[in-house]
């Protein structure tokens, strides 16, 4: 059939290895170790003999077990299978059928990836290099006057189609009606820039729409400030300022689990005067319900894209940012120095 490309592979994020990646919020690293897949990479985590996270391949060294199915003793983690047990940089340190005065061979050891805990969560390092300084901070976490709320949600999709849905507003008012955004076409001005790592949009003369959202938060429709930024590798920032005492920042964090899937690690930051606590028991529920409505969504996204092999999408101008990001990856993958110029131009769209 004509008409039909193939050149369209949303999974390339999984070439992305040398950034910090969330692999598991911190609270669920406790005693026992924890098995996640990050870029591909079936993982154990857990904690060192001071508290400090270690991230090492999922494979025992000796017969292959997963060592995410053992258990954490002074500091190591004990495979299942024969005991063997691996300190935080994988090294094997005993091996129980040892008579007492034989060591590990050096060979038995298994690979381990950095791993830091920062801002609730623990990070890995997927690449060969040595990793950059710090993760991304996520803006205003835990400062005074601040309120946040987290969402771990498991989407059916490769992180560009999240990362293009999160910073994507016509989506809005067809999957989100009523909830998060009514449609009301009015035309929007949208600014957009782009630097070496990043992209954002920033709108003007968006109206504040009739959702169940704006009734419950907003009630005396303010002008507002929005703007939508994206951060390699997967990050997205979406901020919407009604006043200095009224702000709301929806920080996700995407990690590719295959090409198919991504764990987003979705964090709300927001100030409200001073019942900001109480706006929490109403706006986090309200939030899960509309991630719901994307993580839909994007499941037939996904399956009609492995339906008809994958094909390119028709892009217009009124999608404003997947392109972009699309570009950042693809200079990145290509392994082309990234483009220190900083461009700026306008966009008019409804939503
Ligand atoms: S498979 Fe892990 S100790 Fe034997
Ligand atoms: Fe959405």
């Amino acid at each position: 059939m004509k008409g039909y490309r193939t050149v369209y592979d949303p999974g390339q994020v999984l070439g992305l290895t040398d950034y910090w990646y969330i692999a598991a919020e911190a609270r669920r690293l406790g005693r026992r170790p924890l098995g996640v897949t990050v870029l591909g990479r079936p993982l154990a985590l857990f904690r060192r003999a001071d508290g400090q996270p270690a991230a090492v391949l999922d494979r025992c060294a000796h017969r292959n077990a997963p060592l995410s199915h053992g258990r954490v003793d002074r500091g190591c983690l004990e495979c299942p299978y024969h005991g063997w047990r691996y300190d935080g940089d994988g090294r094997c340190v005993e091996v129980p059928s040892f008579p007492a005065d034989c060591t590990p061979p050096s060979r038995a050891r298994v690979p381990a990836l950095p791993a830091v805990e920062s801002d609730g969560y623990i990070w890995v390092y997927p690449g060969d290099g040595p990793p950059p300084a710090a993760p991304f901070r996520f803006p205003h976490f835990g400062e005074r006057g601040w309120t946040s709320f987290s969402m771990v949600t498991r989407f059916p999709a490769g992180a560009f189609a999240c990362a293009e849905n999160f910073l994507d507003c016509p989506h809005t008012v067809f999957v989100h009606q009523g909830w998060f955004r009514s449609r009301n076409a009015g035309e929007v001005r949208a600014r957009i820039r782009r630097g070496a790592d990043w992209v954002e949009a920033e709108f003007l003369g968006e109206r504040d729409a009739e959702s169940v959202v704006s009734r419950l938060l907003f009630p005396s429709s303010r002008p507002m400030v929005h703007t939508d930024r994206f951060l390699l590798p997967a990050t997205t920032r979406v901020d919407y300022r009604f006043s200095p005492d009224r702000q709301f920042i929806i920080t996700s964090q995407c990690t590719p689990v295959t090409a198919g899937e991504t764990e987003v690690y979705t964090r709300i930051t927001f100030r409200f005067g001073r019942i900001g606590p109480l706006v929490r028991l109403v706006f986090a529920p309200l939030s899960r319900r509309v991630i719901r409505q994307d993580v839909d969504i994007l499941r037939l996204q996904t399956e009609n894209l492995a339906r008809f092999g994958r094909p390119h999408p028709t892009r217009v101008a009124t999608d404003l940012l997947g392109p972009q990001i699309w570009r950042l990856w693809r200079r990145h993958r290509l392994g082309l120095p990234p483009d220190e110029s900083t461009e700026e131009w306008e966009a008019r769209l409804r939503f």
